[in-house]
């Protein structure tokens, strides 16, 4: 199993929009092992496909301490929020800047498991926040897009020195 690629901020392909996810073969449990993979190696505890290049819609995510309890939506879909939650976040395809972002504090979600079982989860806090965060990802939203006209400028500007400090 390989690790991937994780596209950084501002790459355009971060902006594309996953497509639901029709066939629950062996490729897509590949792909779901591969971004779990590419995630507790990061170590991260959300990564959407969309950050690794492909475009369906599939997430993983893991807020446990001890990383073993690997949530894994299929085509998610929010149907019931609730609360107002500004919980500090980060991302891999960001790396280095952290912000409050308002999200709601409880949700409601509705996706299939990697057989193309349908589940409803409940979830609050921090998970509640890594799966709208990852959900933004699917329709080609990163989280720093939320933040004001002034702080993306400063995000771009961190991200280019990085980059000609790696170059
Ligand atoms: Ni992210």
């Amino acid at each position: 199993m390989a690790l991937l690629n994780v596209l950084r901020y501002p790459d355009a392909r971060l902006h594309k929009t996953a497509s639901p996810v029709t066939v629950f073969d062996e490729a897509l449990k590949t792909l779901i092992q591969s971004l779990a993979e590419t995630m507790y190696a990061a170590p991260g505890i959300g990564l959407a496909a969309t950050q690794v290049d492909v475009h369906k819609q599939v997430i993983v995510l893991d807020v446990s301490e001890h990383h073993d309890a690997l949530v894994v939506l299929v085509n998610p879909e929010i149907v019931d929020a609730s609360g107002v939650s500004d919980i500090e976040e980060g991302c891999l395809s960001v790396p280095g800047v952290y912000d409050i972002v308002e999200r709601a504090e409880r949700v409601k979600v509705r996706a299939y498991d990697q057989s193309g079982k349908q589940f409803t989860l409940e979830a609050q806090g921090l998970l509640a926040v890594c799966i709208q965060h990852e959900m933004d990802h699917l329709k080609g939203k990163v989280f720093v897009e939320h933040l004001s006209q002034l702080k993306q400028q400063r995000v771009r500007a961190k991200l280019a020195k990085q980059l000609r400090k790696s170059a």
